[in-house]
């Protein structure tokens, strides 16, 4: 499958990830504020979103150009009924050596086994603090940390595993909880990345100031905890890795600002509208819900999706300095819509 097609800067399709829904039952003021998506916000319908047998038929037509790697987000994604019945299906499609769920761990104790026994190989659970009241406070007044631990362990006892963390880090909002986090998950096999904070949508109010530079916090937990760098799982891997030298486990930052890392980027997104996004950073996708509803056959979508990738030359984050200065900024899609 690595004869799949190639972007204008030579990068392959590897990766799809795929938004179920765009509703969350959190309201993380950086992503989804209260103030906006309150009772008069209008989320997607149900007709409005991709069917099961639609994403499985996109997810298959996007494997058969090289695709080895799913990931369902959100939005908050175990707010979709039968999320395992979906697993098993993607896990039914050959080649995909990797199918991951990301999450905010609240409805995960509830699904975690009916997930490993669906064939899901990993999840990705976001849990930016540890300190009970800010972590309430950053979920939008939603999250309770307890009921996120619950899940988190869950995962592990069923076998979700490596569970991944991430946690986006604010200055002056949680930067000074990452060591705590750290701690706490040092010796469980989990393993911490930590994010930084990013320019996504057009409404989380993002500064530059509010960016803690990786190389920044690196230096503070190698301090504390000597760190030594361990080379890529993957090319293209968003997450520079580091182990603890004490034997401690493996810890990565995602330095999307800092460091972009564009150049090996192999990510496509569906968002559950079913738009075909080949940008974190999109201001516009390419439809195909109307053209699988109105018959395309398998053959016109593959040439779709590999037309849309031979065009594909994005790389916001390398040029970003330039565009989050212009006059009128760009109009860029809500990352819970199209899925982080
Ligand atoms: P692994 O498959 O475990 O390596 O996960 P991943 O790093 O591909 O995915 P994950 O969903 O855990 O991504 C973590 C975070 O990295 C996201 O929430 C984003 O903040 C950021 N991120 C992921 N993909 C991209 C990307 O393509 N561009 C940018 N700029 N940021 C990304
Ligand atoms: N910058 C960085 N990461 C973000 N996420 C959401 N918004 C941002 C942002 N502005 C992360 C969430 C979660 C993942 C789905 O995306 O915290 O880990
Ligand atoms: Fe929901 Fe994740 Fe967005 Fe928070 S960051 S509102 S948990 S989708
Ligand atoms: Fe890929 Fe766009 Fe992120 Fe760059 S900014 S790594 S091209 S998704």
């Amino acid at each position: 499958v690595s004869s799949g097609p190639v972007d204008k800067l030579k990068r392959p399709m590897r990766d799809l990830r795929i938004s179920l829904l765009d509703q969350c039952n959190f309201r993380c003021p950086y992503c989804m504020p209260e103030s906006t998506y309150n009772e008069d916000y209008q989320f997607l319908r149900r007709q409005q979103r991709l069917s099961h047998d639609e994403i499985v038929r996109i997810a298959g037509i996007a494997v058969s150009l090289g695709v080895n790697k799913l990931r369902l987000t959100g939005g908050e994604p175990l707010l979709e009924k039968n999320v395992p019945a979906l697993v098993a299906r993607l896990r039914a499609l050959p080649d995909v050596e990797d199918l991951a769920l990301t999450t905010n761990g609240t409805l995960l104790k509830r699904y975690a086994q009916a997930l490993a026994d669906a064939g899901l190989d990993r999840v990705t659970v976001s849990l930016d603090s540890l300190d009970a009241e800010l972590f309430h406070r950053m979920s939008g007044g939603r999250g309770e940390l307890d009921t996120v631990l619950a899940g988190i362990d869950a995962a592990a006892a069923a076998g979700l595993t490596p569970v991944k963390i991430n946690a986006v880090v604010q200055r002056g909002v949680n930067e000074h909880t990452v060591l705590d986090l750290l701690e706490r998950f040092r010796g469980s096999g989990h393993i911490v990345r930590l994010i930084e904070f990013m320019d996504v949508g057009n409404r989380n109010g993002w500064r530059l100031d509010q960016v803690v530079p990786s190389r920044e916090l690196l230096a503070a937990i190698h301090a504390r905890w000597p760190l030594a760098p361990v080379d890529p799982n993957y090319a293209g891997e968003v997450a520079s890795r580091y182990r603890y030298a004490d034997g401690g486990g493996e810890i990565g930052f995602i330095s999307s600002v800092t460091e972009p890392f564009c150049g090996n980027c192999s990510r496509a997104r569906l968002s559950a509208d079913g738009v075909l996004y080949t940008c974190l950073f999109a201001t516009v996708g390419t439809p195909l819900r109307e053209l699988l509803r109105n018959g395309a056959s398998d053959d016109e979508l593959r040439a779709l999706l590999q037309n849309v990738w031979l065009r594909r030359n994005d790389r916001y984050s390398e040029l970003r300095g330039r565009e989050t200065v212009t006059e009128a900024p760009l109009r860029k899609v809500e990352m819970y819509r199209m899925g982080g």
